[in-house]
Parts: C-alpha cells; sequence; structure tokens
C-alpha cells in the first residue's frame, strides 16, 4: 500500500512540475535593472510623502515585495546603480545602455524594466530611446511616493511595468514609461509636479496608452524614429561630448553662458522664454560662441509646442540649430549624440527633426 501512494506521489509531483516549468515557459523572461529613486525609497513613518530617503531598497527586495509579477513573467533583478536621479551622469547613462543592449541580444531576454528615480527618468528614457538597438520592450517606472508609504505607488507601477515589458503590443514602440496606470513614450513625457502621483504626462503630444485589465492597451504610436531605426552607437563610447543648458528668463545675462564655454562645453542648449528668444544681453556672446565653434539649439522654457527655425532669431545667419518640440534637457541629450556623428549643423538639425 505505501509502495502504491510513494508512487501515486512521485507521479504527481512529476506531473505538476511538468506542468508548472510549461507555464513557466510560455511566460515572457524580464528583467529587472534597479538604479535606486523613490521606488526603492524609504521613509520614517507611512505619512512621509516627502522628505523620505531614496535609493534604500534593493532590487530583491523590491521583487519580493509584488509577488504577483511572478504570475506574469520569469522576473530577475539587478542592480546597476543605488543612486537618486538627480545624481545620474553620461557615465551611468552608457554603463546602463550598454547592459541594456547586452541583455536584449541575449534570445532569452523578452523584455527590460528599469526602476528609476523620476527626477530624471524622461532623460534616462530618451537617451536609451535613442541608443537601444532591439525592438524589445524597454519600460521605465518610477514611483512619487516611497514602499513605506500610505498608498505607495511603486508597487502597482512596477508590476505594470513588467506587464508592459512582457506584452507583444509593446514590441517596436520605442523605450516607454509606465507610472499611474499610464503608458508615456520616451520621447515626449515630463515630469509635471514636484511631487503628486499623477505627476507623470506627455501634455499636447499625448501618452501612447493604458494598463488595466491586466493589460497594455496602446492607442497612439511616436512619429518620430527610435531604437533600431537611429544612427546613434555607444558601444565604443567612454563618454559624451559636454553640453549644458542656458535657461532663459527677464534680466538675463550671459555670465553662465560664458562660464560653461570657459570649460569646454561642445555644444550650449538655450532654454529660451517664449519661442526660444534670446535676450539682446546675451545674443552677441551666443554669436561669438557659434563663431568659436560651439554648437548652439535654441530650445525654449515654456514645455510645449514647436521652437521655429527662423522665428525669434535668424538661425540660417547665426548657424544656430533649433530643438523642434524637445525640452531643453531632451535637447541636451540628442545633442550629445548628435555631437558622437558629426558637427555640421544642417547634419545635426536634421536630426531634430527626424528623432
Ligand atoms: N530624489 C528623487 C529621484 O531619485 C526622488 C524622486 C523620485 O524618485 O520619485 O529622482
Amino acid at each position: 500500500m505505501y509502495r502504491s501512494t510513494a508512487k501515486h506521489f512521485i507521479m504527481t509531483l512529476f506531473a505538476f512540475l511538468i506542468a508548472f516549468s510549461v507555464h513557466a515557459e510560455k511566460l515572457p523572461n524580464i528583467t529587472i535593472l534597479a538604479t535606486g529613486g523613490t521606488i526603492a525609497g524609504s521613509g520614517a513613518t507611512s505619512t512621509t510623502t516627502v522628505g523620505y530617503t531614496a535609493a534604500t531598497v534593493g532590487v530583491q527586495q523590491l521583487i519580493n515585495a509584488v509577488p504577483e509579477l511572478s504570475k506574469i513573467s520569469n522576473v530577475t533583478g539587478e542592480q546597476v546603480f543605488q543612486i537618486a536621479s538627480e545624481s545620474m551622469t553620461n557615465e551611468h547613462w552608457l554603463t546602463l545602455g550598454k547592459r541594456v543592449n547586452t541583455l536584449l541580444a541575449q534570445p532569452n531576454v523578452d523584455g527590460i524594466v528599469i526602476t528609476h528615480g523620476t527626477d530624471t527618468l524622461e532623460e534616462t528614457a530618451y537617451f536609451l530611446n535613442l541608443v537601444v538597438k532591439s525592438r524589445k520592450p524597454v519600460v521605465l517606472v518610477g514611483a512619487m511616493r516611497p514602499g513605506t508609504a500610505l498608498s505607495a505607488d511603486g508597487p502597482i507601477n512596477l508590476y505594470n511595468a513588467v506587464l508592459i515589458a512582457g506584452s507583444p503590443e509593446a514590441v517596436g514602440k520605442g523605450v516607454l514609461v509606465a507610472l499611474g496606470d499610464q503608458i508615456h513614450g520616451a520621447r515626449d513625457v515630463t515630469k509635471t509636479n514636484t511631487s503628486t502621483p499623477d505627476s507623470f504626462k506627455t501634455p499636447e503630444l499625448g501618452m501612447l496608452g493604458y494598463v488595466q485589465g491586466p493589460k497594455a492597451h496602446f492607442y497612439h504610436v511616436s512619429t518620430r524614429k527610435h531604437t533600431v531605426e537611429t544612427e546613434f552607437d555607444i558601444s565604443n563610447l567612454s563618454a559624451l561630448p559636454q553640453v549644458d543648458i542656458v535657461y532663459g528668463y527677464a534680466n538675463m545675462n550671459p555670465v553662465a553662458l560664458n562660464a560653461f564655454i570657459a570649460a569646454g562645453a561642445k555644444g550650449i542648449v538655450h532654454a529660451g522664454t517664449g519661442d526660444g528668444s534670446v535676450a539682446a544681453k546675451v545674443k552677441p556672446d551666443l554669436a561669438a560662441a557659434r563663431k568659436n565653434g560651439t554648437v548652439i539649439v535654441r530650445a525654449s522654457r515654456v514645455g510645449n509646442g514647436i521652437v521655429a527655425r527662423n522665428g525669434e532669431a535668424n538661425d540660417d545667419e547665426l548657424d544656430f540649430v533649433v530643438s523642434d518640440t524637445l525640452s531643453a534637457q531632451k535637447a541636451r541629450i540628442l545633442l550629445m549624440l548628435g555631437l558622437t556623428k558629426t558637427s555640421n549643423t544642417k547634419e545635426l538639425q536634421r536630426m531634430f527633426y527626424m528623432y
């Protein structure tokens, strides 16, 4: 009798293991690359939603906090950095971009989720949108509240990001950003509020879709080139050209501009007032910088709309580039990568109308 019980138990266990492995084989293999931020933050009390410490919780703890992940993916985690994202650097971006490309080249990796602080999440997303050489999904996710807070948004944001990364609908859409049940494209998403959970928006140009169900629902795609369609390759880069941003305002002067030039900036993004306007006190120094070889991109501090070429300045005569609709912080990224290919302003302007 015992022999038949044991035989029955072994056969049941064997059947379960086969069923489990078949089920696991059907689930997408998603790698979570953790970089820090509030999603990995912790506060002193459950009502601490500001004044907490970012980048204190490791990737495995983030994964363990969302056991539902194992129902939608075979997930593995890597701690790439552990920083608050205001301290993200070009070197971090090169390390992260190379790691993403290495992983996505592996046939057993179906998608990548990157947990990240929200302060510069939109910038990292756009950088990766230009350098990732795969159509597989890459989804950046953050949180506006630490995991210790009441109604922390990190766990559900992480679950949604993994769901999107494993979705066939997300293939070929470019780098995505997932917070608050929404799916945004890397090029146009931006943080619009210092602290509220609905901070990430794609004003005017529109987000790409929602997570509900649990399913990724897409309604739009980006019209600009990204990932495998771009001309940028970071595989042999150990540094990016120095590009800095000067901010336009009433009573502006050229001190900051000239300090950046003196420090060796190869490019300057001028985040001007209105339609990228340049103050009369600043224009001579900006023109001189261009004549001395620094590439100048006219952007706007406004946040939405096209910076028109030859609108608020004679760009043809001054040999300036305009940012199209890119924010100043994203124009800096495109200019840095553009300068790894050329310093020809006609070629650089083409890139701003292409990416
Ligand atoms: N220090 C900010 C950062 O790491 C916290 C904001 C957040 O991650 O939501 O970006």
